[in-house]
């Protein structure tokens, strides 16, 4: 694979010359640029050793003037490491001042980044803003470990071990376009359930954790149908969103979409009622109290349940208590390939955050503890255990195909 290896400037960039030579012992081939800054700590001639390429630096002192263009057209994969905390700001601002900052602007392939700086600058809200742009963006971040620093104090934001990240690199790159052959029928956001036609019932879910669902899948090349409850989120690109309302708007359009799906995600925080005989007229204020009668609306998924056919599907259980316990019961209970279990009710995780820790119970009995990370990375890391679980459900079948053969 051809690799473009970015280098900031911080002490951290001595650490790319290991990952340069690490990545070249795996047969890459890989072209180093290197801000202003990490000149003053490493010198071009080391990565051009490393290499067997000369390293690009200067935006002004190469041959052509889009030669930036050229070089983003021509690799598969950017990684920038060590990136300072100068650097991600002008990476998630679009600032282009420099080779790699342009070169960025015009790369349209996987982007990893490994951040290293001194513990109180990673910690920042500035810095910390812009990696939630960078991760929202869809870039696999390398996070630092924790350590000495070489500020002399101690914390997070040493870089990531060159095997880290080149491990990262193997990963992005293997799960590219694996994908391709599905298509991914995925729900979102909450529903809204008139209680007259201005009032409506519903819940807090914000639809982020749907909408990575659809960015990583199409990322991955699936082709994607987003059904979504009213949000506040732009439709992901290359993704067809149908937005519907209501509970029963949904379940209409999941079974008008469901024929050419291979895999179901239902992420969407479904109203679980909604209001019997919802009047055409707004309920006027009185002072009496005034009860709401309430119907069970349809559950999707367990109907998905019945009808799944072959395709893989995948429930959410938002719970407050007893994760694992209730997302095998709903697994079980609605006949579902997995389902992923996330508290709610936290700060920092669940409903409206930008972060998910969540745990996957499988239909295989294995339950898969996630760490908290971004929804992108979860989503990711729900694909990847999906298709893990349909190769050993597929395996499973062609095995008893050939016990049948036997006997
Ligand atoms: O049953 P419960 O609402 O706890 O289960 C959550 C899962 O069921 C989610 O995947 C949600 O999308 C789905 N669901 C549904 N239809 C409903 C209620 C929930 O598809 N009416």
């Amino acid at each position: 694979m051809k690799i473009l290896l970015g280098v900031g400037g911080g002490i951290a960039a001595y650490k790319a010359a290991e990952l340069a030579r690490l990545l070249m012992q795996q047969g890459h081939e890989v072209q180093v640029i290197m801000t202003r800054a990490a000149e003053e700590f490493v010198r071009p001639l080391t990565f051009a050793a490393l290499t067997g390429r000369k390293a690009l630096t200067d935006l002004f002192a190469i041959e052509s003037a889009i030669e930036h263009i050229s070089v983003a057209q021509d690799h598969d994969l950017l990684v920038i490491a060590p990136a300072t905390a100068d650097l991600m700001a002008k990476l998630a601002h679009g600032l282009a001042d420099d080779f790699l900052t342009t070169l960025y602007l015009a790369f349209t392939g996987p982007v990893a980044i490994a951040p290293a700086m001194n513990v109180n600058m990673w910690q920042h809200a500035a810095t910390q803003a812009n990696l939630e742009t960078l991760r929202r963006r869809g870039h696999r971040i390398v996070e630092p470990d924790s350590g000495y620093l070489a500020c002399g104090m101690t914390g997070p934001g040493r870089l990531a071990a060159p095997e880290e990240i080149a491990e990262a690199i193997a990963s992005e790159t293997r799960k590219r376009r694996d994908l391709e052959d599905e298509t991914i029928l995925i729900t979102a956001g909450p529903t809204q359930e008139p209680i007259d036609p201005v009032r409506f019932l519903s819940n807090r879910s914000s639809g982020k954790m749907g909408y990575a669902l659809a960015e990583a899948a199409a990322a991955r090349g699936a082709r994607v149908v987003l059904i979504s409850g009213p949000v506040n989120l732009a439709p992901p690109r290359g993704v067809e969103t149908v937005p519907v309302r209501t509970a029963i708007e949904m379940r209409d359009k999941v079974f008008e979409r469901l024929a050419p799906a291979t895999i179901v995600v239902k992420a969407a925080a479904v109203a679980d009622f909604h209001v019997a005989n919802a009047p055409g007229q707004k309920i006027k204020k009185t002072a009496a109290r005034i009860s709401l009668e309430l119907d069970p609306t349809p559950d999707i998924l367990a109907e998905l349940g019945r009808k799944k056919g072959d395709r893989l599907l995948i429930g959410f259980a938002a719970e407050t208590q007893n994760l694992q316990q209730e997302a095998r019961r709903k697994l079980e209970s609605k006949n579902c390939d997995m389902v992923v279990g996330n508290l709610v009710g936290g700060a920092d995780s669940g409903f409206e955050s930008d972060y998910n820790q969540v745990t996957l119970a499988l239909s295989s009995g294995e339950n898969i503890p996630l760490p908290l990370a971004g929804k992108r990375e979860v989503a990711d890391r729900i694909f990847d255990e999906a298709l893990k679980l349909r190769l050993a459900l597929h395996g499973q079948q062609i095995t008893l195909l050939t016990d049948g053969l036997k006997s």
